[in-house]
This record gives C-alpha cells, sequence and structure tokens, in this order.
C-alpha cells in the first residue's frame, strides 16, 4: 500500500549500512511507487560534500547493490533527485539549525530520523534534535543496533532517546523481524492449527536455530571486535527468532499484544549461571581456511591484531521455563567463515514410542520441520515413508517441501523495505520496545560475565568449518546431533 509523503533523515549518511542497505531499500519502494516523490529523503553526514557530490556516491552504491533488472534509470534520475546533503556535526554545533530549519519548512509531514551512527550518539542527536526544535508530533526516530553493549548502556540510551520521544514514536530495528520467512513464523504457527496442536514438550524433542554466515568480519573489524557473535546475533536476531517460535498466541497482531508475549519468553529464559557458563555455550574463533571454495585468513588477519578474546562463533543450549516447553532444549548456533550461508530452524519431534519395525532393519528418523529461513526459503516436513517396489519393506525418510520461490514466483524483499515503510506507516510491531531489547541484555548478560570470569578465551576453528568440535560435543552429550542443512 502507497504511503504518504515523508521527510527521511539519515544520520550516517556515507556510511556502509546507508550504501549497503537503506538506499537501495528506499530505492526498490521509490520504484515500486510505494512513496510519492514530494517525499525528501536528507543524508547526514560530517564528511565535507555537497548534494551533488553525495547523489554521486548515492549512485554508485546503488549501481553496486541493487539488481541490474530492478535498476530502471529514469526512476534511479527521480530518486537521486529527492536526495539532499546536510553536514552536520552531532557532537558539535555545525548544521544543526540549517537542518531543523529545511525540516520545519513541513511541519506536519511525518519526520523520520534514521540513525545509522555509533549507539554512543543515539541520546546526544535526539537531545540536539529536540533543542534545535526538530521533533514534532508526526517524528519518528530509528535506532539501529546494537542498542548497548550490555544492559546499563542499553538503559543508558534508552533513557536518553525515551527523554526525548515517547514509547510509540521510537523504532528499534532488527533486520529479522523485517525477513518474510521470519514474518511468516507466526503464520505457520497461527494460521495452521496441524502445527501448532503439537508445539509443545510432549509432541517436540527438541529446537536448532543456525545463523551461518560464509563471510569474515570484512572491513566491520572495528565494530566486531569490540562485539562479537553473541551481541551481534544471539542478542538480537537470534533471540527474536526463538521468541516467534515460543511464544504463545498474542490475543491478537497488535503492536503491543506481538511484544507482549515475546515479552514473556525472554522472561522466561533459564538464567545462565556464570559459574556454569562452560557446560551451555561454546566459543570459537575462525583461523585461517578455506570459504567459498577459496583460501581465507584468519579472524586476527582479517583484524590485523595479534589477539583477541573476540568470538565470531557461539553455540549454546537454552531452555524456556514454561509449560509449553518445559524439559525441551533450544539448540542454537551461529558463526562467520562457516561452510554454507544458511539460517534455519529445526523442529525435531519425539520419536515413535514403540516401533512394530524391527530396530535392526530399520532406523527410523524422527520427524522434523525444517524451516529454512534464507536463502530458498522454505519449509520441509521430513516423514518416514515405504520405498516403492515389490523387493521387501525399506522405510526411507522422505520429506513434504514447500519453495515459497515456487509458490510465489516473486522477488522476495529486502528485510529493510518493509520496515522503512512501517516506519513511515507509524506501525511499531516489526521492531523492538524497550523492555524487550533490555529482557534480551538481562539474559545475555551473565554469559558474558562467565566468559569473562573465566578469562575463557574462543576456541580455534577451520574457516569452513562447522565452528569448535566442542559445538559438535555439546549437542551429542545430549543424545543429538546437529541436522546437515536440507537443499
Ligand atoms: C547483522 C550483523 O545484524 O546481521 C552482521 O551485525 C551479520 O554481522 C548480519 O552479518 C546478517 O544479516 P543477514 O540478513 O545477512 O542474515
Amino acid at each position: 500500500l502507497p504511503v504518504a509523503s515523508f521527510d527521511g533523515v539519515v544520520f550516517g549518511a556515507t556510511g556502509d549500512l546507508t550504501m549497503r542497505k537503506l538506499l537501495p531499500a528506499l530505492f526498490h519502494r521509490f520504484r515500486d511507487r510505494q512513496f510519492p516523490d514530494s517525499s525528501r529523503i536528507i543524508a547526514v553526514a560530517r564528511t565535507e560534500l555537497d548534494t551533488e557530490g553525495y547523489r554521486k556516491r548515492a549512485e554508485a552504491a546503488l549501481r553496486q547493490h541493487v539488481d541490474a533488472a530492478s535498476l530502471d534509470e529514469d526512476m534511479l534520475t527521480a530518486f537521486l533527485d529527492l536526495l539532499r546533503y546536510h553536514l552536520v556535526d552531532a557532537l558539535g554545533e555545525q548544521g544543526w539549525p540549517e537542518l531543523v530549519a529545511s525540516l520545519n519548512e513541513r511541519p506536519d509531514q511525518v519526520r523520520a530520523y534514521y540513525l545509522a551512527t555509533s549507539p554512543d550518539l543515539y541520546g546526544t542527536i535526539c537531545q540536539r534534535l529536540a533543542q534545535h526544535g526538530g521533533i514534532t508530533p508526526q517524528s519518528r526516530v530509528v535506532l539501529e543496533k546494537p542498542i548497548g553493549r550490555d544492559l546499563a548502556s542499553a538503559q543508558a540510551i534508552n533513557n536518553a532517546v525515551g527523554a526525548v520521544l515517547p514509547e510509540k514514536q521510537i523504532f528499534r530495528i532488527d533486520h529479522y523481524l523485517g525477513k518474510e520467512t521470519v514474518q511468516n513464523l507466526m503464520a505457520l504457527r497461527f494460521a495452521n492449527p496441524i502445527f501448532e496442536r503439537l508445539w509443545h514438550a510432549d509432541t517436540i524433542d527438541h529446537v536448532q536455530i543456525t545463523v551461518a554466515e560464509t563471510v569474515g568480519v570484512e572491513g566491520r573489524g572495528g565494530y566486531y571486535n569490540g562485539s562479537g557473535a553473541l551481541r551481534d546475533m544471539v542478542q538480537n536476531h537470534m533471540l527474536q527468532l526463538l521468541c516467534l517460535l515460543a511464544m504463545e498466541s498474542p490475543i491478537s497482531l497488535d503492536t503491543d499484544a506481538v511484544r507482549d508475549e515475546k515479552l514473556k519468553v525472554l522472561r522466561a529464559l533459564q538464567r545462565v549461571d556464570p559459574h556454569e557458563v562452560n557446560g551451555c555455550t561454546v566459543r570459537g574463533q575462525y583461523s585461517a581456511g578455506i570459504a567459498d571454495g577459496r583460501p581465507v585468513p584468519g579472524y586476527l588477519a582479517d583484524l590485523g591484531a595479534e589477539s583477541s578474546n573476540t568470538e565470531t562463533f557461539v553455540a549454546l543450549k537454552m531452555q524456556v521455563n514454561s509449560w509449553r516447553w518445559a524439559g525441551v532444549p533450544f539448540y542454537l548456533r551461529t558463526g562467520k567463515r562457516l561452510p554454507r550461508k544458511v539460517s534455519e530452524i529445526v523442529v525435531q519431534f519425539r520419536t515413535p514410542p514403540f516401533s512394530i519395525y524391527p530396530r535392526d532393519q530399520h532406523e527410523l528418523q524422527p520427524n522434523r520441520l525444517l524451516i529454512r529461513l534464507q536463502p530458498a526459503e522454505g519449509m520441509r516436513l521430513e516423514m518416514m515413508t515405504k520405498e516403492p517396489g515389490p523387493g521387501g519393506l525399506h522405510l526411507r525418510p522422505t520429506g513434504l517441501d514447500i519453495s515459497f520461490e515456487k509458490a510465489f514466483g516473486q522477488r522476495y524483499p529486502d528485510a529493510y523495505e518493509r520496515l522503512l515503510m512501517d516506519v513511515v506507516r507509524g506501525n511499531t510491531t516489526l521492531f523492538m520496545r524497550r523492555d524487550e531489547v533490555e529482557a534480551a541484555w538481562s539474559w545475555v548478560e551473565p554469559i558474558l560475565q562467565g566468559w569473562n570470569d573465566r578469562r575463557d578465551t574462543p576456541r580455534p576453528y577451520l574457516a569452513g568449518s562447522w565452528g569448535p568440535t566442542a559445538a559438535i560435543a555439546m549437542i551429542e552429550r545430549d543424545g543429538r546431533t546437529w541436522y546437515e542443512s536440507f537443499d
């Protein structure tokens, strides 16, 4: 659905996120005529540039990051015309009065401030905007992750931003929530009673969530080395996936109804005792190996550092303390430089209590529901079937498959496209509420503390492998194995 004309203001407009994700997402929405050309996109940064110079950079980024088939030249020119550049010094005085004066030419317009900067600046930027009269009832602020690096810093950011804007005008982005397949998790559960009736400890043996990437830290070492996989991927994206899988049915699709249920899951997570962190977590760091078919350096070489205690892989065993999930482990793993890029959820059901098929002749595999979030989005229900033929009785696992691409035959919009339009619409459902972010940090903190207390160092793993063997041992101790991704 088209949205009304708006003013989008991007702080951090020369940065990687803006160039790689935000501008392409806005371009796609514009190209599909979802917003009118009376909208303005105001790029803000500290670099000495003018509007023409910025448009040149934006054009280069769009040519690189938008697929050629979508890059209609007339639309590209029209889109670049929407861009304006403003030099603003977030910590000083330069540029603020001019920026706000130009915005206040249209005081009733929806105004979206996107902070694609370091989180240290979130509070300051919001305060500056308020001091200069830039916050109107129609203003929203979008905060990129990470919101802090622990509970205290997240609270400090939330307090500073919350002093200027009410919660309904604050959009904390977790781009996983904008992925089509992640939204589909709710449809799977709450529009299909056959699954929901099986969705509990009586029938489910365990759940696995894997978010694997082949990339290393690329040019983001500065940020990543201060963060690590637990903060970068688990505290936000993976806990959000777990919430959508584990939550009770919300009473409606209303923003707070959905977020209330996710919050309950976060609060029901079994807290990790820092002294026992080794039993339920494994940290890894990649060393040189083969990724995407070519030799790649290890993490330290990528970083240009002699040593680092940052994990590029983490595996966890978690419990949700509720009637529904009592005794069902959730195993999570994520890492850089793994063998393939895949995000996948495996819901493994219990094996039959008794088998009429002699065990020495038939190995019954448990039923599994596999949910592929990316790439090749789809779902597969694995079940045992009899092999055809008169030669005897042979059972074999086969799958009921849905490929979303085949079913819908259309391009999957990038997560940011959906989320940016939700900001303009004022719909916060797919964004994280303050209490969710803080509950997630509260759960993560004892793990960080446990690692820190033990002076634990990450275990090395070869680039292109599935992480340290300790991660395999962790799940095998429970008599289970990581599921090999399906194709
Ligand atoms: C980001 C992380 O939030 O998500 C990155 O900071 C990671 O380290 C990225 O690479 C993964 O996103 P996607 O959409 O490629 O799965």
